[in-house]
């Protein structure tokens, strides 16, 4: 499994935003290095822990962008962080039990989760500033 790459074809338009997409591909990253290593559960639940703060911190930059330009997709934008966000706890939370371990499905997971959120409802934010002129 190949790490991800950040390019031209992920970006929204925005730059503070395409570079808060590439922070959270370096953790993802981060994690499948750490899986790949072998290292402990410690070790791996700690760049878990980073990965689910930064997706929050993420999230709510977009989410205050949003709100102040009144972009109209926001309420549903809004409950697909919500949704992406739970997945991700749900994840963390089966992995503190042993219910889960991580595996190359797991990073699939991550990859998917984040990749599809960019390419599908993320870029619609960036058409709907630039159509508007809003430099965010
Ligand atoms: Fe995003
Ligand atoms: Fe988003």
């Amino acid at each position: 499994m190949a790490f991800i790459e950040w390019n031209s074809t992920l970006s929204v338009d925005v730059n503070q935003f395409d570079e808060q997409h590439k922070k959270l591909i370096s953790l993802i990253n981060e994690l499948l290095s750490a899986m790949s290593k072998g290292e402990g559960a410690r070790m791996i639940n700690e760049v878990l822990k980073g990965l689910i703060e930064y997706t929050i911190t993420h999230f709510s930059a977009e989410e205050e962008a949003m709100k102040k330009y009144q972009y109209p997709g926001l309420g549903l934008h809004h409950i697909e962080h919500k949704n992406l966000t739970t997945k991700v706890i749900e994840l963390q939370n089966k992995l503190d039990k042993g219910e889960a371990v991580l595996s190359m499905e797991v990073f699939q997971f991550l990859k998917d989760w984040l990749v599809n959120h960019i390419m599908k409802t993320d870029k619609s934010y960036g058409v709907f500033f630039k159509s508007k002129g809003i430099v965010v």
